[in-house]
């Protein structure tokens, strides 16, 4: 796969904001695996109310939780073997969201039916497809499969944020943030100056960070036991699909000692799915390479991330209520280093535009 080098912004390029209307031909997670079971659970994604349960075979179904008859939410009634039974007059709903009996009717019709989403499940996460059906491919779901590799240790959690998806991908493609909003976690001054190399790739945006001979921040040089000793650092970065940002982060040590480790990884994948146009779920999983039975270094890894990611949350809340309370119109500066998150926009953009193109032909 060839890399391409970014070309400076245009300035007639559009970027997706947070009124850009969601993309919704893409896998997004609707949850992990272990939140799904016998019992019907709501959630609301891109929007829409979805009711999402377990088959008796173990596969996961998602339908629209809205009854044709008078809006009860399905999810609200019951499991009768794979089929949902509406708590309100009791008609029955097949897996493939296909009305199978109206009790007030002799006959039931054989044309109403409530939507149902492609799922597909990749402990421990689980991805759904709300847009058109035919672009469904299970393939194009991102690689996240060392998850569940027992090579790595992860440890993750789950925010909700109130904010568009398109901040929070901008957000993590912005890495000179880090120094100052994450000054004690993530940031070193020396990183905010860092050289930057973007790529662009199959819709994605990747970006590459080297720093050498520097002390780790304080969120690795604790569970690495770093201490403030110069390291090599390096962090491949990216905004995989609107659903998914990975940053792979490697520290090298430059004279290990004696038996010392010379390398430490750690994978990070942010988890992003709209839930409103102003809201995300947002799951997160910092996975380490090393350590891996050790409970405290998970603790620790645990407690430094969130407290990181909170920042973030905090930051990005606040930059939504004013974005959302203030007249449109308001033009954002940009400067060179925001490059990666604008590219990321403009791929959002494309993406809505040609969706509302082919909704209205
Ligand atoms: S609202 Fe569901 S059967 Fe009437
Ligand atoms: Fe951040």
């Amino acid at each position: 796969m060839s890399l391409a080098t970014v070309t400076p912004l245009g300035p007639l390029q559009k970027h997706a904001d947070h009124a850009t209307p969601l993309v919704r031909d893409a896998w997004y997670v609707a949850g992990l695996s272990r939140e799904f079971s016998r019992a019907l659970l709501p959630r609301t994604l891109l929007g829409a109310r979805v009711v999402l349960y377990r088959k008796q075979d173990g596969s996961i179904v998602a339908l629209h939780d809205r009854c044709r008859h008078r809006s009860f939410p399905l999810s609200k009634g019951k499991l009768e073997g794979d089929k949902v039974v509406c708590g309100y007059h009791g008609m029955v709903y097949n897996a493939e969201g296909r009305c199978e009996h109206v009790p007030a009717l002799p006959n039931t019709p054989g044309n109403i039916r409530v939507d149902s989403y492609p799922v597909v499940e990749k402990a421990p996460l689980v991805w759904i497809w709300m847009g058109d059906r035919a672009k469904a491919d299970p393939a194009a779901i991102p690689d996240t499969s060392w998850l569940s590799d027992p090579e790595w240790a992860t440890v993750g959690d789950c925010f909700p944020i109130r904010t568009n998806y398109v901040a929070m991908h901008e957000n993590l493609l912005d890495q000179t943030h880090f120094s100052f909003l994450h000054a004690g976690a993530v940031g070193t001054p020396e990183w905010a100056t860092a050289p930057m190399d973007v790529t662009e790739r199959d819709d994605g945006v990747y970006l590459r960070r080297e720093l050498k001979n520097s002390p780790a921040p304080g969120i690795y040089a604790e569970p690495m036991k770093l201490g403030d000793r110069p390291v090599d650092r390096l962090s491949d970065a990216g905004y995989v699909g609107p659903g998914l940002h990975v940053a792979h982060a490697t520290i090298s040590v430059p004279e290990p000692e004696n038996g010392e480790r010379a390398a430490f990884r750690v994978n990070i994948a942010h988890v992003i799915t709209p839930e409103t146009q102003s809201t995300i779920h947002y799951w997160w999983f910092n996975s380490r390479d090393f350590a891996l039975d050790d409970a405290d270094i998970s603790a620790l890894f645990h407690a430094a991330s969130s407290s990181a990611y909170m920042e973030d949350v905090e930051a990005l809340a606040w930059i939504s209520d004013i974005v959302e309370s203030e007249p449109p119109g308001y033009r954002e500066m940009s400067f060179r280093s925001d490059r990666p998150g604008l590219l990321m926009r403009q791929s959002l953009q494309r993406r809505a535009d040609a969706e509302m193109e082919k909704r209205r032909a």
